[in-house]
């Protein structure tokens, strides 16, 4: 079905659907080894909770999200453009293994690439 009119959110499956995305994102981020020494010190349910509520929030589905903005998440860290990619690649991989539509994974791939300057070397 083609939905032209329905939010981002409603579209990736609401607020289960995006929680599950967000479950596959941080678990290929666990199993990446470009990215994965980054959260040796992370509580996982917690980064879990975070990615799942920032999405929820960022795609037009409630206000959930109680964390930082991403320059204040990210200042210090010196990410590098390859985790950077890193990320992005882990994301595009958990949409198609919840069968996210071609779309859709576009409009992610998107919302993502546009946080770039808040992340990368800041
Ligand atoms: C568009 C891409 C990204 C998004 C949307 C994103 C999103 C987030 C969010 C929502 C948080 C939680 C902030 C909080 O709890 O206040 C966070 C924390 C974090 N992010 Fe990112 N992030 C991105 C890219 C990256 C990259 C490329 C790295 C480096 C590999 C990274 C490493 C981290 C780390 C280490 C934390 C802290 C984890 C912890 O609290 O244990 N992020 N990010």
């Amino acid at each position: 079905m083609h939905c032209h009119f329905s939010s981002l959110f409603a579209r990736l499956g609401g607020a289960d659907g995006i929680t599950r995305i967000a479950n596959d994102v941080v678990d290929n981020h666990l199993a990446n080894k470009t990215i994965a020494p980054r959260f040796s010190k992370s509580n996982i349910p917690a980064i879990k909770n975070a990615a799942a509520t920032f999405f929820i929030s960022g795609t037009g589905g409630p206000n959930v999200y109680k964390g930082k903005d991403m320059l204040a998440a990210h200042k210090g860290m010196n990410i590098a453009a390859t985790e950077f990619m890193a990320v992005l690649d882990d994301s595009l991989a958990a949409l198609a293994k919840n069968k996210i539509g071609q779309r859709e994974q576009e409009e992610v791939l998107f919302v993502l690439y546009s946080m770039r300057s808040q992340i990368v070397l800041v």
